[in-house]
């Protein structure tokens, strides 16, 4: 495949990240949970250390939360907000095993003098279900976030929002379903949609990569990307070979451990859109 006319560009990022210190899988809220199977801490601090200095030597900024004891998802840093043009819209969790960490991330925001919005009305799982392309969002919901929350959404940021329903259970948030790797640009596994989803895929993006069911059931689509650079699982080789093949970088990491909490790369990876240096 030829890539000369497919030029990508890669800009430089600022994340905020939650060190898993408390991380263990000591309830189930999606199917990858297994308590009675439980993750090495150890291991999931050195995979979540490693990704931490990938963005770094990227070249990206990243910012870093405090962790919070008994909050065991708070490393799963995209669920913590939505954040474009230096507006934070807060969120609010659906299970009361993780509610407390709304208040966590927000307190962070407001520490930070960011303009901060919210709570909001509707169950919102930040950017674990909501995606930014361009100048669109992208609103999953059907099993964590409300189809409720794309009104507050387009109120709150002004821009205007697709809703995508989710149908998979073990794609629960749009970020394991759904990867933007640049304004125009995506991937996707398509089962985790309905029809009118998958057309509405069609009509923002005007190309579109299929993930092959190996490659998401390792949460591949778990992405992060930089318009260039796309940091994803390891394990997600097929997808590694498609992206190559239309002109990205893949960046592997073994994200092992946080996979039996449900939870990749871009979980662990909140977009801080706007930020000041
Ligand atoms: N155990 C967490 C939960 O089920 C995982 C969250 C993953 N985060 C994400 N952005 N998809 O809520």
């Amino acid at each position: 495949m030829v890539n000369d006319e497919t030029r990508r560009v890669a800009t430089a990022r600022t994340y905020l990240m939650c060190p898993p210190a408390h991380f263990a899988v000591t309830y189930a809220i999606n199917p990858w949970m297994r308590p009675d199977e439980p993750a090495d801490a150890g291991l999931a601090l050195s995979q979540w250390e490693r990704l931490r200095q990938v963005y770094l030597d990227l070249g990206h900024d990243v910012r870093v939360i405090e962790p919070v004891p008994g909050l065991p998802d708070m490393v799963f840093a995209a669920n913590g907000a939505t954040v474009v043009d230096g507006t934070v819209l807060g969120v609010r969790f659906r299970h009361p095993q993780r509610a407390a960490e709304a208040g966590a991330y927000l307190d962070w925001f407001l520490a930070g003098g960011w303009r901060v919005a919210g709570p909001p009305a509707h169950y919102n799982e930040g950017e674990g279900d909501i995606l930014v392309a361009g100048r669109t969002l992208l609103a999953g919901h059907g099993f964590r976030s409300e189809e409720g929350a794309a009104a507050e959404l387009a109120a709150v940021f002004g821009l205007p929002v697709v809703s995508l329903r989710l149908v998979d259970p073990r794609f629960y948030h749009l970020d394991t379903a759904l990867c933007v790797l640049d304004a125009s640009t995506a991937m996707y596994y398509p089962a985790a949609f309905d029809d009118a989803g998958r057309a509405m895929l069609g009509s923002v993006f005007a190309e579109l990569i299929e993930a092959k069911d190996e490659d998401a059931e390792v949460l591949g689509l778990n992405a992060v990307s930089d318009g260039y650079h796309v940091v994803l699982a390891a394990q997600a080789t097929g997808l590694a070979r498609q992206l190559s093949a239309r002109g990205f970088a893949p960046v592997p990491v073994d994200m092992s451990e946080l996979r039996k909490a449900g939870g990749g790369a871009k979980c662990c990876t909140l977009e801080l859109r706007g930020a000041r240096g």
